[in-house]
């Protein structure tokens, strides 16, 4: 049978450091309370039109280099983001045509901090099913030119950054137990309130509602970030014990959990509620913030490129929450 094993990663940020004495002088926060809460130090911010496709196209080219490949040789791609460079069409497309592609296959998916866990699961079913023997999986995010920048939106601002990261992905014959080895997928829209972008709005008979200010609080996305923060610290452990049964392997047997960087003190959290070592949890919120669907890729990334998981038989963990709400864990190991 086919196992999807990971060819190569990339990643991309946008040349624009925001550290957080830069907020201090924007809005009412500080470089202490963002940290303490958060674990974040900077951030990327555009400053230069440019949209998701434009970063996750750099991140792809970098992947594309890494496994040798040309764009012509991808016979799939996902493009996972919450900020869409325009309403339609997807990202994936703009990106794909920077890329210089006129006919590859493109699927835009919509499922924010899970979108890489959503994407890896359909990249394995497709190459599993024999759709596709190459795909190119990409998360891209673009918050920055969205955010409330006032004092108003700084429980929201200070955490998302603005990114992407790439994974070249291919399907290879083998009957070891190797590969996407569980996925445990979830979503419940009965909390999507809890973290969203109201406006513009399909469902309103005007999408941009005529006499609205500018600066209305439903163009900013809202959080009830303690509200998120409790289901994360609860259904994270629950749903990496599902992944785990799923691929009938032990914690033990985990090498390293590349989890959303979201907030620090959730993964600590999440650490200690499953008894993990300090060292097998990967963080790097502190240099980008939350990159969303960028998030988990740039830290399998970084983590790969630091040497701390990728050779044959290594095993990772990765596990998000967010907006949706949807959640969910993956078990992969390296082949
Ligand atoms: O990836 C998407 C999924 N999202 C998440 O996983 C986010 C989960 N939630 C969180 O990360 C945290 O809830 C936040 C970082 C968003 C907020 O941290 P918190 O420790 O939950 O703070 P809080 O919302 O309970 O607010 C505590 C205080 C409040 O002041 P009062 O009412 O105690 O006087 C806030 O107004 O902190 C204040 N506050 C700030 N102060 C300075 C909120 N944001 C800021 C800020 N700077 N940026």
């Amino acid at each position: 049978m086919k196992k999807t094993t990971i060819r190569s990663t990339g990643m991309f940020v946008p040349p624009n450091v925001v550290t957080n004495h830069d907020l201090e002088k924007i809005m009412d926060t500080s470089d202490e309370w963002i940290r303490q809460r958060t674990g974040i130090r900077q951030r990327y911010w555009i400053n230069e039109e440019c949209g998701a496709s434009d970063l996750g196209a750099e991140a792809a080219r970098m992947a594309l280099a890494g496994a040798g490949w040309q764009p012509e040789d991808v016979d799939f791609i996902i493009f996972a983001t919450l900020s869409p460079d325009i309403m339609f069409p997807g990202s994936g497309c703009l990106m794909a045509a920077k890329l210089g592609l006129d006919k590859t296959p493109v699927l835009d998916i919509r499922q924010q901090c899970t979108g890489f866990l959503y994407g890896l699961a359909t990249a394995d079913a497709y190459i599993k099913s024999g759709l596709a023997g190459r795909v190119l999986l990409v998360g891209g995010e673009v918050h920055s030119s969205g955010l409330d920048k006032s004092t108003r939106g700084r429980d929201v601002t200070v955490i998302f950054g603005d990114g992407a990261a790439a994974v070249c992905l291919e399907g290879v014959q083998t009957d070891e137990k190797v590969g996407l080895l569980a996925s445990a997928l979830h979503a419940d829209g009965n909390h999507a309130g809890s973290l969203m972008a109201e406006l513009p709005a399909s469902r309103l008979l005007q999408r941009i509602p005529p006499g609205l200010s500018t600066d209305d609080p439903r163009y900013y996305p809202v959080m009830d970030g303690p509200a998120i923060f409790k289901k994360a610290v609860r259904m994270l452990p629950r749903v990496t014990n599902e992944a785990l049964e799923k691929a009938d392997i032990g914690l033990d047997e985990i090498d390293l959990v590349v989890p959303h960087q979201a907030n620090k003190r959730i993964n600590q959290a999440f650490g200690q509620f499953m008894k993990l070592d300090e060292s097998k949890i990967f963080h790097n919120i502190e240099k980008y913030g939350n990159t969303t669907a960028a998030s988990i890729p740039l830290a399998l990334h970084e983590a790969m490129a630091q040497e701390r998981v990728g050779k044959p038989g290594d095993t990772v963990l990765f596990v998000a929450l967010g907006a949706g709400l949807t959640w969910g864990a993956s078990i992969f190991r390296f082949f």
